[in-house]
């Protein structure tokens, strides 16, 4: 669709990123018939919900405030980057669009997919920072200069974190080092010009600078882990038992007869059966 998925897939199994320097033609002509996309004020004239400002303080999501079509542009002139988020409730193309690409991936039909679309102005970007979604950029508008690295302080993030902020309670269980002040060497730099894609892995450091006003695409992809995947099997397995239904009295003995009747049912449990409840179902 976008590319060529064998060597997409390539970089994907081994957590590389994957650079298009131009994407189809098809794929640009598609986009450009959708009358939005071709400036940020034609975007505000039709965007429905509130959009995000990222403040100048951090230039990151972890400082913003929310605002509407109306306020945005005076947030923009000033030199702040506005988010777009689940653009793709303005087109069934993109809504088409995303759960083809996740099918091409192989992650779950409880992926939630959506697109963003990021308005940078002239020197402005983000943050360093890693996100825990599989994520592909498609520039629109304007030159984007990438950063990216690999992640080696930890491995598959279960949320994002943007360098020098605190680290997550949940995160600091798994951080293998302690974070970075600055980029991560080696650092590869990509420049996106309008047509150019690029895939980021899941947990890649990355940060951002925009020349001249810069519109950009993203297909953005959150999915279960096996994690999510076998808590939710469990909690949908679970609560058919109206003793696991039962409020928590903290009683031990209790728990421990709940946990040796689980320990009885696990060696049952086959992979087969808990993706045929979790995929099948959810991918109508
Ligand atoms: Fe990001």
């Amino acid at each position: 669709m976008f590319f060529d998925f064998s060597d997409f897939k390539t970089a994907y199994l081994t957590q590389r990123p994957y650079f298009v320097p131009q994407v189809h033609s098809d794929i640009l002509g598609a986009l450009k018939e959708l009358p939005y996309l071709d400036s940020l004020e034609s975007l505000l004239e039709h965007w429905p919900g509130s959009i995000q400002v990222h403040l100048p303080d951090l230039r990151d999501e972890a400082s913003s405030v929310d605002t509407d079509a109306e306020c945005a542009m005076s947030y923009y002139d000033q030199g702040m980057g506005l988010l777009f988020n689940d653009a793709q409730v303005l087109s069934p193309m993109l809504e088409e669009w995303l759960p083809a690409l996740r099918k091409e991936i192989g992650i779950s039909a409880l992926t939630y997919g959506r697109n963003l679309i990021y308005a940078t102005p002239h020197g402005q970007g983000t943050a360093a920072h890693f996100d825990q979604n599989i994520n592909f950029v498609l520039q629109l508008k304007g030159i984007k200069r990438w950063k990216i690295a690999a992640n080696h302080h930890l491995q598959n993030p279960m949320t994002r974190h943007t360098m020098g902020q605190p680290v997550d309670p949940e995160m600091m269980t798994y951080l293998e080092r302690p974070m970075p002040t600055q980029m991560p060497q080696p650092t590869e730099s990509f420049d996106l010009h309008p047509g150019s894609l690029l895939y980021v892995p899941r947990g890649y450091w990355h940060s951002t600078e925009a020349e001249g006003d810069a519109l950009a695409l993203n297909f953005t992809f959150t999915a279960p882990t096996w994690t999510d995947l076998l808590t939710a099997a469990l909690r949908g397995r679970l609560i058919t038992s109206p003793e696991w239904r039962e409020t928590a009295d903290l009683s031990e003995d209790k728990f421990d007869t709940l946990l040796r009747s689980l320990i009885q049912d696990l060696p049952g449990w086959r992979a087969k059966d808990i993706l045929a409840a979790t995929e099948a179902f959810h991918d109508q």
